[in-house]
Parts: C-alpha cells; sequence; structure tokens
C-alpha cells in the first residue's frame, strides 16, 4: 500500500488536502492525473448506468424494460429532510477517549480482544457500558442502518472481572489497538453529519446539515421527477456527488474520508417485483467492476446476515474489494446495494411513525410536549398511481450506492504492476506500471517526437494537435524515449505515440501498447480512428 501512496503523490493523483499547512484528516485533493482519473469513473457509471441505458429494451436478466434519468441535487437542504430520514436521531457512530493517550476511537474499532476461559471463548472488553452500549450500537443498527459493529453479532460474554492487563498472554487478540488502550472513557454517540447554519444571524433554528448521502435529494424530489419526465415504474433516479460525514477516525487512504463523492441510484418498482429487481441490481453492479478491471478474485458480493438487515429491508448486499491495506482474507466495502422498501418515500410523506414497523411500534423520535412526534413528514402524496389498473402504491426502493472514491482507490490498487520492460539500451529493467482499464485511464495517449531536431517536432506537435481534439493527449519531448515510456506507464496511459525518421519519409507513428509493449506502425492520417478503436 505505501507504494501506491507514494505514487499517487509522486504522480499527481492525489494529494493531502492543505498539505502546506500540516494537512486535515479525512479530506483529500485530486491531482491532475487523479482528478481525469475519477472523472473518467464517474462517466462511466453515469454513461453505464444512465445516459447510455436504452429504456426500450430489458437488459439481459433484468425482469422488464426500465427507464433511467439523472438529478443534481443540493448539498444543503431543508433540515426537516434528515430529521425524517432518520439521520438526526440515528446517524451516530459510538467513540470513546483513551483517558492515558487522549487518542478518539470509533467504539466498533474498541472490540477489546477473544479468549479462552475453560472450555469458552469469550470476549472481554473492561467496559461493562462498553458492552450495554454495544447492544444499543446493533439495535439501532439493524433498524435503521447496516450494522457498524461489524463483530457485533458475535459478541457473546462479558466478563468485567477480567481486565486487559492480565490477558497480556493472550495472542488470541482481534483488535491489535485494544493492546495499547489504557482505561476508556464511556461510549459517547456521535452525530455524523456536519452541521451549519443559514443565514448572517444563524441561530439554533437556522441550525442545517451537509448531505451524508446523496440518496436523499432523490427520495424528496421523486414527485418532481415523476411530474416533470413522465417515467413510469419501474424506473431509477441516479446522482453524483459530494456527501460529507464527520469519521471519527478517517483512515486507509481515501478509503474513509469526510468528504467523498457518492454515486448512487434509487431505482423504484413496484413491492411484488422488488425482490427480483434487487438481485438484477446486484449482479449487475457486480459486472460493472469487473468490466473496468477489478480481478474477480479480489471481489466478493457480501450478503447481509438477516439479522444485520435494517427492519424494512429484505435484502442488502455488499460488494467488497481485497483492499491491500487489510489483513489477507479481509474486504473493504466498495458498494451497498439495499431494499429498502417503502421506508425512505413513506418517511417524507408521513413522517417517522411507521406502521409497517414488525412490533407496530413509533420509531425512535423526539417528542414534543404533548408526546406526539415532534417531527411529521412533509404530508406531500409521494404515492403512484399505475395507469393502466389504476392501482395506488408507495413504490419499494434497490438501492445500488457506490463511492466514486473507494471505487477510485480500488482501481489504483488494482492497476499498480511491478514487472520488467526494456530500457534504451534494449536491456530488461524493472518497471511501475499502472494498468489502468483504457476508459479510465487519465491520459489516453502520449505523443513522443524520437528527437526534437529534423523536423519530428514539427510532425509530432501535428499529431498532438489532432489528436487533442478527440482525447485527453499529453506531449512529451523532454528525456531519453525510454524515460518517456516510463512516466506514462506510471501514469497508465495505454499508448505511446512516437514520431520518427521513418514518419517524415512515409507519414507513419509507431503505436506503443502499455500492457504488452508491442509496437505497430500506423499512418498518422488513420491514428485517431485506430486510436479511438482501441480505446472503446
Ligand atoms: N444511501 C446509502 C448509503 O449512503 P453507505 O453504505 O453509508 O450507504 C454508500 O454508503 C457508499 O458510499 C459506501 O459503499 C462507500 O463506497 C461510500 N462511503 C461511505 N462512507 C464513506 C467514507 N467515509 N469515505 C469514503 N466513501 C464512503
Amino acid at each position: 500500500m505505501d507504494k501506491i501512496v507514494s505514487l499517487c503523490k509522486r504522480r499527481g493523483f492525489l494529494f493531502q488536502s492543505s498539505e502546506i499547512y500540516g494537512g486535515v484528516q479525512g479530506f483529500w485533493d485530486y491531482g491532475p492525473l487523479g482528478v481525469e482519473l475519477k472523472r473518467n469513473l464517474k462517466e462511466a457509471w453515469w454513461h453505464d448506468m444512465i445516459s447510455g441505458h436504452n429504456e426500450l429494451v430489458a437488459p439481459p436478466e433484468a425482469p422488464s424494460p426500465f427507464e433511467m434519468v439523472g438529478l443534481d441535487c443540493t448539498i444543503i437542504m431543508h433540515p426537516q429532510v434528515w430529521k425524517n430520514s432518520g439521520h438526526y436521531d440515528l446517524f451516530h457512530d459510538h467513540m470513546v477517549d483513551c483517558r492515558e493517550s487522549k487518542k478518539r476511537y470509533r467504539f466498533d474499532q474498541v472490540r477489546g480482544r477473544w479468549c479462552q476461559k475453560g472450555d469458552q471463548k469469550i470476549f472481554v472488553t473492561t467496559l461493562a457500558e462498553a458492552e450495554q452500549e454495544l447492544d444499543e450500537v446493533r439495535r439501532r443498527a439493524m433498524k435503521f442502518f447496516k450494522l457498524r459493529a461489524k463483530n457485533a453479532d458475535q459478541l457473546t460474554v462479558s466478563d468485567e472481572s477480567l481486565t486487559l492487563d492480565q490477558l497480556d498472554d493472550t495472542d488470541d487478540v482481534l483488535a491489535p489497538d485494544a493492546k495499547s488502550l489504557g482505561t476508556l472513557t464511556e461510549p459517547r454517540e456521535f452525530n455524523l453529519m456536519f452541521k451549519t447554519t443559514l443565514g448572517a444571524l444563524g441561530g439554533e433554528d437556522d441550525v442545517t446539515f451537509l448531505r451524508p448521502e446523496t440518496a436523499q435529494g432523490i427520495f424528496v424530489n421523486f414527485k418532481n421527477v415523476l411530474d416533470s419526465s413522465r417515467v413510469k415504474v419501474p424506473f431509477g433516479i441516479g446522482q453524483i456527488g459530494k456527501s460529507f460525514r464527520n469519521e471519527i477516525t478517517p483512515r486507509n487512504f481515501t478509503f474513509r474520508s469526510r468528504e467523498f463523492e457518492q454515486m448512487e441510484i434509487e431505482f423504484f418498482c413496484q413491492p411484488d417485483q422488488s425482490q427480483q429487481w434487487y438481485r438484477y441490481w446486484r449482479d449487475r453492479r457486480l459486472a460493472w467492476y469487473t468490466a473496468l478491471g477489478l480481478s474477480s478474485n479480489s471481489l466478493i458480493m457480501r450478503e447481509h446476515h438477516p439479522e444485520e438487515l435494517a427492519h424494512y429491508s429484505v435484502g442488502t448486499a455488499d460488494i467488497e474489494y481485497a483492499f491491500p491495506f487489510l489483513p489477507p482474507g479481509e474486504y473493504g466495502e466498495l458498494e451497498g446495494i439495499a431494499h429498502r422498501g417503502d421506508f425512505d418515500l413513506r418517511s417524507h410523506m408521513e413522517g417517522k411513525l411507521d406502521p409497517k414497523s414488525p412490533e407496530g411500534q413509533p420509531m425512535q423520535v423526539e417528542l414534543n410536549e404533548h408526546g406526539k412526534p415532534k417531527y411529521r413528514g412533509s404530508g406531500k402524496d409521494l404515492s403512484y398511481r399505475n395507469e393502466v389498473t389504476n392501482e395506488r402504491f408507495v413504490p419499494h426502493v434497490i438501492e445500488p450506492s457506490a463511492g466514486a472514491d473507494r471505487a477510485a482507490l480500488a482501481f489504483l490498487c488494482e492497476a499498480y504492476t511491478e514487472d520488467e520492460a526494456p530500457n534504451d539500451k534494449g536491456e530488461m529493467e524493472s518497471r511501475v506500471v499502472m494498468k489502468l482499464h483504457p476508459r479510465l485511464a487519465p491520459i489516453k495517449a502520449a505523443v513522443f517526437p524520437l528527437v526534437k531536431k529534423g523536423g519530428m517536432s514539427e510532425i509530432a506537435k501535428e499529431v498532438y494537435g489532432e489528436l487533442k481534439q478527440h482525447l485527453n493527449v499529453f506531449y512529451d519531448d523532454k528525456g531519453t524515449v525510454g524515460r518517456r515510456y516510463r512516466r506514462q506507464d506510471e501514469a497508465g496511459t495505454p499508448y505511446c505515440i512516437t514520431v520518427d525518421g521513418d514518419s517524415l519519409e512515409d507519414r507513419t507513428v509507431t503505436i506503443r501498447d502499455r500492457d504488452t509493449l508491442e509496437q505497430t506502425r500506423v499512418k498518422i492520417d488513420d491514428l485517431t480512428t485506430e486510436l479511438k478503436q482501441r480505446l472503446a
């Protein structure tokens, strides 16, 4: 991982935000190569999911044809959105502070350790309160979000009489951090939404939040989209945009950031077809990552255990990738595909009372002085009428929710390769090459004159000018050709075009393939077409 991080900085894929001031944890800037990579990634998603979708024919494995439209909503929304979505009350992580080191931990990282007691394997934490709190985390997470405390379902017994010190000789440690932890404060709830205030006089009533997901903008615009675009269920709305979460412990490069981009689809369908659509989207989204170059050996589809599911959900699956910063056998979430039922539309329509919850209980809400829920929904009708059957229903939602930064990181990790290639003298030497899929590669081709003199620069500049109208190409005449190839290999550029002595005679150039190192001669007049074909 260190090599990838170093290449990202050296070649201008990623920089730490505000680096000259020491940086800000959890914020990252994309450099000249990184911004192109991320744009290409988002454009590939937008094209493949939204603009390039043919609504007239059912794609393979889809239950029927369907429409897809896009949306671009604001980051700051009406505060009521977050109250009715559940984020205001429930979008919490739990944190603890170490009294000695003053370090702060997300509670689910402080798992204590498993150890053997008699013939029983027990989980030991020094905090009795922590145990209770974890139950609370589990209860809430199951109800409203995916289970955040990943191993909580394995948590069985806690023996408060044991302390971590007494257990130093056990090597059966789940959380290596636990060893260095001293006494911990009690876990405290910590809402992950960034607060801000509206207007110059901003008081408590003007408090609002930066969105922690793009999804809610789609739900609250459901009726607008229906009324303005004449789409019919089943259909999907896609959105790409920034989201913000005040993560307690941002870590693993861009994997857990405080500002990140999401690529989300809310797919609205008939309740009785929702299972089929859930399976369709789960499989289709996995295939998207492999088509763009992630190895299927490094990807898993993790279906959530029924206990992990939110009460409104009949299925959630995470697409996970074996990021190199994780221990072997562990995977990190790239995308979640959730069956959200009619929870969101109903919440924004009626408020947070949930008549469908198994206990028939209202969801946890802040009550007003009359004991009634403080926030209600918009009161707007967000149901849908089937024009043929006249049936009115609240559509069910399948949500494939991907992170653009996590996907970019996974593609960077996958692309990083060390192999050998000939240098200027024809001797093999080691090289670092980013084997990015041509659709994702920041620069599609680089144009070099073999030497600056003798008219080669003039032809190379002409070639560059022509290609630049169609593709993101790069011109380089500095250093030996071998060095120039190496620079482009590290940037992930699939093709290098060299203008040499023969070009002056017959107006041909060589195209060198980044991965196979094969060189072919092509007429300058055919070059654009040839490259477009190769990059398609
Ligand atoms: N609307 C559903 C939703 O937001 P999520 O699992 O919380 O679900 C979806 O987030 C995706 O957003 C994740 O799979 C991940 O790719 C990305 N994501 C979430 N939190 C992130 C963070 N702190 N940093 C980078 N990406 C994040």
